[in-house]
């Protein structure tokens, strides 16, 4: 299937009020919302990019929404799915007016993730204004940004998002046990990527602003305000982005960086790479 881009994701969190806070202190815009269990968050020219949802059960990704180029190829994508033992549940009225999409298929991946297959977000035409100055989050071509997930059937998951589902990889790392493997859909060097783990988990998912200094002053709100970083300043290997990793108040992070590659598919080779940072991402311990 062809998919466009990181459209949306939900996340399921214990404390809403405290996740109003923190997205502001990121520098996105909160939404007003018409129930007390959540809040959507913007941060470009769409309606919305993340659902945060209270949850009183797990905290982590509630759905990942995966963009179709339009209806055509949403029912191509519902057909591979059936075809590959996938279910392609179809999606009610209701959900897609929440979603502000036109078209909608919903099926749940070998890791258990609930997955959005969409087609055609509804725009509101609402400009982005950064509550904190932030100059604007890199989306476009390139999605939202990016979700890294554990997974606890990794050969299973790997197998569903490169044959089924047709994301390219674009590099693997060794972990010595098992690999960690980055995918893509588009010019963003990974909008999923997948490691074994335990159980099913949302590591992190990841922001991109224009500039350093969008960076840094949002490194330096941490800072200032006492908010924990799970990883200092640093810079990758394989997507060059240079970020920090925030602790948010679900205990996963957000990686918040800027000047990630863009893939060029016509020269593009995968490769290993061996360690996650040319330098900096010190983990910093939970105090
Ligand atoms: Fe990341």
């Amino acid at each position: 299937m062809d998919i466009r881009a990181l459209g949306y994701i939900g996340v399921d969190v214990a404390d809403a009020a405290a996740w109003r806070d923190y997205a502001e202190m990121l520098g996105t815009m909160v939404l007003p919302s018409g129930d007390d269990n959540g809040f959507e968050i913007k941060i470009d020219d769409r309606p919305f990019r993340i659902v945060v949802q209270h949850a009183d059960g797990a905290e982590g990704l509630a759905f990942a929404g995966w963009e179709l180029r339009d209806a055509a190829a949403l029912d191509d994508a519902a057909a591979e799915l059936e075809a590959a033992g996938f279910a392609a549940r179809p999606s009610t009225e209701e959900e897609r007016a929440s979603r502000k999409v036109r078209g909608m298929v919903k099926t749940t991946d070998p890791g258990g993730f609930a997955l959005e297959l969409f087609w055609g977000p509804i725009h509101d035409h609402q400009l982005f204004v950064s509550p904190t100055g932030v100059s604007g989050f890199v989306t476009g071509d390139m999605g939202l940004g990016h979700i890294v997930l554990g997974t606890t059937n990794l050969r299973e998951s790997f197998d569903f998002y490169t044959k089924v589902v047709g994301f390219r990889v674009s590099d693997y790392m060794n972990l010595g046990v098992d690999d960690m493997v980055f995918t893509r859909c588009n010019p963003r060097h990974h909008s999923l990527a997948l490691v074994g783990a335990p159980e099913s988990v949302l590591y992190h998912f990841m922001l991109e602003t224009h500039t350093l200094d969008d960076v840094g002053y949002t490194l330096h709100r941490h800072e200032s305000q006492g908010l924990p970083l799970s990883m200092g300043l640093g810079k990758h290997t394989n997507d060059k982005m240079v970020s920090f990793y925030s602790l948010s108040p679900s205990g996963f992070d957000v990686e918040y960086g800027c000047g990630g590659i863009r893939v060029d598919e016509a020269t593009w080779a995968v490769s290993e790479i061996t360690s996650p940072s040319l330098w900096g991402h010190r983990h910093i311990p939970a105090s």
